[in-house]
């Protein structure tokens, strides 16, 4: 891959948590860093704070709300835009289980909130984006999993029985897992590689505060692991690998089923309207 500084990378949910840090240590490293977010304050005063902390000015913001696909599409537009290669694409936006008791909530497009914004919108985002992955060869994908993984119900994907915070959030987690796998046969040879990770364990970020009045560890835990994915010239060539922090991992076996990862793809192409190209 090309050093850092001449390296190009969009972080998704980068307005808080792990986001916003990796967001920043990016910057400080010598990036051109795209940071994305739902909220223009929040995301205004995230590029202000960067900027001043690192004194790197090719740190750039853009909005979208990702619990509308045709915001994720107006983002990849606004993207391949303005920038004519994408060295690292980092799927790191998400929502967590929520409070005890929340109830089942939908995307704008009709979708259960957590299938959509913690995997939908990165499948589609990473697809329309591929033209640019391409174009910056060797580039890679880091997709911002969890250990945290529930095999999916083709019969209820969108969990209309018995709905549950926890199962929702792991059941997309794990889809970004088998998404991982999917893509990185898809892409071999491309140069392009794909890797998911769990970053850390119930870390002081806002979606584990909501859900829970304890933390394991700390977003600095998780943006170590997470920056070795986007930067270590070791793993050059790694592709369609879990890792559990650092070190490579097992993820739950429905991964490993190649027949429930073509129903995913398959679904995915259905809900979203993106092939890959
Ligand atoms: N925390 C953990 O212990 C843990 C463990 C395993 C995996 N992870 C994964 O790590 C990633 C980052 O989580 P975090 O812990 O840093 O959580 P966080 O502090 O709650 O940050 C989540 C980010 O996602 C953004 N986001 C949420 N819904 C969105 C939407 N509809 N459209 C656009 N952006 C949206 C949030 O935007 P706002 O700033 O506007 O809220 C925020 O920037 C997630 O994928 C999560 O599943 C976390």
């Amino acid at each position: 891959m090309r050093p850092v500084t001449e390296q190009t990378i969009l972080i998704t949910g980068a307005t808080d948590g792990l986001g916003r840090r990796v967001a920043e240590d990016l910057a400080a490293a010598g990036a051109t860093v795209l940071v994305h977010g739902r909220n223009p304050e929040r995301l205004a005063r995230t590029l202000a704070e960067i900027t001043e902390a690192t004194g790197n000015d090719r740190v750039t913001g853009y909005l979208a709300d990702l619990a509308d696909l045709s915001q994720v599409h107006t983002l990849a537009e606004e993207i391949t835009t303005q920038h004519n290669r994408l060295d690292v694409l980092v799927n790191n936006a998400g929502v967590g289980a929520g409070p005890p008791n929340t109830p089942r909530q939908m995307s704008v497009d009709g979708y259960e909130l957590r299938f959509a914004v913690n995997y939908l919108a990165g499948y589609a985002l990473t697809l329309r984006l591929m033209p640019l992955l391409r174009a910056a060869a060797p580039s890679r994908i880091v997709n911002v999993a969890s250990v945290g993984q529930e095999p999916i119900d083709f019969t209820d994907v969108m969990l209309e029985r018995g709905y549950d915070g926890w199962r929702a959030y792991r059941q997309s987690k794990l889809a970004q897992i088998m998404f991982t796998i999917d893509l990185a046969e898809r892409l071999a040879g491309t140069g392009v590689t794909v890797n998911a990770l769990h970053p850390a364990s119930l870390m002081n970020t806002k979606m584990v505060f909501e859900a829970l009045d304890y933390t394991l560890s700390t977003i600095e835990d998780g943006a170590a692991a997470t920056e070795r994915l986007i930067l270590d010239p070791d793993l050059e060539g790694v592709t369609g690998c879990y890792f559990d922090q650092q070190q490579q991992a097992r993820a739950h076996a429905q991964a490993y089923d190649a027949g429930a990862r073509a129903r995913l793809w398959e679904l995915s192409e259905r809900l979203t309207g993106v092939t890959l190209t």
